[in-house]
């Protein structure tokens, strides 16, 4: 290549770079942009208001050695009572009554029996301590409180087979500081993870996901018991790779299950919470952590800024609520959310309806004895993979909030495969 063709290329490419983050800013990218760049300036404070303490942890007087909320409560005063506040949050709505056709498609596991709605991280142990679904094994404890953790760190991954009662006596405090800060809250508020799980599963990979994301992606995320040992586990081991799709396939390739319904003899999947999967996939990756959202810088009467570990959805604080102006400007963020929330809502009751009443035409195919099992099997694996991708976005708390595309999506394809077993059924 000559030398002026050289420039010439050069030349244009310049040309070709110059328009494309010229109309980036134009087509809106430049306030999203901007807020890339100055992450901690959402409202009037900011993190740089902090004044982070560089300091040793108290003595824990937790036997297993975690240093709780009440030990720090000396230190970080504003803090610990921000997260005792969690305990305000009692509120519990029953799935179950909301929307019936849930005991159907559950039909034959615990969650047919008990399923309610998240309250505040305070109650995590009296939670899982009254629950119905029945809990045979200490794993139940993973994401209630750091003395499991702490367990499992202490001991290895034996402790998730334990019986849940054993474990239970030796539990101390729900989710708390260790969970997310070890006994390291001193340095700064450093966010270390606690549950070695998220480290086994995503290795490197872990270090993509931002600390303040991570920290509650320990516990709100998809997750499955490992049937060698028990173990807690992801189903994934990037960001890439932690789809409903992907999920589906790994689940598949190990022949995974949560259990095997009685009426349908479907091959059943429960999916968890997948929050930080959705988020992570979500417009707002990106741009913002969970902590942006859900934890309120305040500034305490003697000046201390602090952000607030009273874990509330956006909505219902007006702190949080007025940091979305910086990106969204003017918009009435509730009733945006809201609108959103109601178009999923809609369809979530339309697919999970039809779900069930397909359910129902397998269960009485199966029952009938004259189909053959080939056939059936077939329509056992649709079940399941429109039951997977239903419960995807269904069992995800935020109802579109996260990731609008990600919630049509999983219910367009539970749709699709509820059409592919109907059509099946029709030629049989
Ligand atoms: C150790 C596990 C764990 C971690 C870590 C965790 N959560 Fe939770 N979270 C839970 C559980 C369990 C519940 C449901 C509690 C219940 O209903 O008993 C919950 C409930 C919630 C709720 C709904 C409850 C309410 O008060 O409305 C929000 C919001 C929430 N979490 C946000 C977060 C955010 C943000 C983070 C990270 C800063 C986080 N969580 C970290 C386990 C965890
Ligand atoms: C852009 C802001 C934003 C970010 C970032 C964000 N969320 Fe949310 N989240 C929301 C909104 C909005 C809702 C819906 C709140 C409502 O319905 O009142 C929500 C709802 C939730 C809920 C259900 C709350 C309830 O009361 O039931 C949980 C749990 C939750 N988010 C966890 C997380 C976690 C974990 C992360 C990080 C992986 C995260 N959120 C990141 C905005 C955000
Ligand atoms: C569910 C996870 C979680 C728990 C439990 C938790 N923290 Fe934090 N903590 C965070 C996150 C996330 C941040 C915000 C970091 C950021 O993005 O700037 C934070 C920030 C901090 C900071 C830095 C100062 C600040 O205000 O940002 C301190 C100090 C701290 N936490 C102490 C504590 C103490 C003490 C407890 C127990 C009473 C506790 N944390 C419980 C997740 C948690
Ligand atoms: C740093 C910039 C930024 C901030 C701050 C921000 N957002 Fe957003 N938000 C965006 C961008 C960019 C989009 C995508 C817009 C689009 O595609 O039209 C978006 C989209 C959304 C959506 C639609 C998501 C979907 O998947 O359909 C919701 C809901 C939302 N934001 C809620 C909030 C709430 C609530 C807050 C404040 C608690 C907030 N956002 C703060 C940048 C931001």
């Amino acid at each position: 290549m000559s030398r002026k063709s050289i420039v010439k290329l050069v030349a244009s490419a310049v040309v070709v770079v110059a328009a494309v983050v010229f109309l980036g800013g134009f087509a809106g990218g430049q306030d999203v942009m901007y807020h890339v760049q100055n992450r901690d300036k959402l409202g009037p404070l900011s993190r740089s208001d902090i004044e982070y303490l560089d300091v040793e942890a108290p003595e824990a007087t937790s036997k297993d050695g975690t240093v709780n909320a009440q030990d720090w409560s000396a230190i970080y005063p504003y803090i610990a009572v921000s997260w005792g506040d969690n305990s305000k949050n009692s509120y519990v709505t029953d799935y179950l009554e909301q929307d019936p056709y849930l005991v159907n498609i559950y039909e034959g596991y615990g969650f047919a029996k008990d399923y309610g709605s998240a309250r505040g991280h305070e109650y995590c142990l009296t939670d899982v301590h009254k629950t119905l679904r029945p809990h045979a094994k200490a794993n139940c404890l993973t994401c209630k409180t750091p003395n499991f953790a702490k367990l499992v760190n202490d001991q290895g991954v034996g402790a998730y087979s334990m019986p849940f009662e054993e474990a239970e006596a030796l539990m101390e405090e729900s989710v708390s500081c260790y969970t997310c800060h070890a006994n390291e809250a001193g340095k700064g508020g450093t966010r270390v993870v606690t549950h070695s799980y998220v480290n086994k599963a995503l290795g490197d990979n872990a270090g993509a996901i931002d600390p303040s994301t991570l920290a509650c992606g320990q516990c709100h995320i998809e997750y499955y018991f490992t049937r060698e040992d028990s173990e807690t586990m992801m189903p994934y081991q990037s960001v890439d790779t932690m789809t409903p799709e992907n999920i589906l396939a790994y689940y598949d390739s190990i022949d995974f299950y949560d259990w095997v319904q009685e009426s349908t003899g479907a091959k059943m999947l429960k999916a968890q919470h997948p929050e930080t999967e959705t988020f992570l996939h979500g417009k707002h990756a990106a741009l913002l952590n969970c902590a942006d959202c859900h934890m309120p810088l305040e500034m305490a009467n003697d000046g201390t800024v602090y952000h607030s570990h009273t874990l509330v959805s956006p909505l219902e604080n007006e702190t949080l609520l007025s940091s979305c102006a910086a990106c969204h400007g003017d918009t009435d963020m509730v009733s945006m959310v809201h609108r959103l929330q109601e178009r999923v809502t809609a369809r979530e009751t339309e697919v999970g309806n039809k779900l069930s009443g397909m359910k129902d035409q397998l269960a009485a195919l199966v029952a009938a004895g004259d189909t053959g099992e080939a056939e059936l099997d077939a329509l056992r694996k649709l079940y399941r993979e429109a039951q997977w991708f239903f419960d995807f976005c269904y069992v995800e708390n935020a109802e579109g909030a996260h990731n609008s595309e990600l919630a049509f999506r999983c219910l367009d394809t539970a749709d699709t495969k509820i059409d592919e077993a109907l059509a099946l059924m029709e030629a049989l």
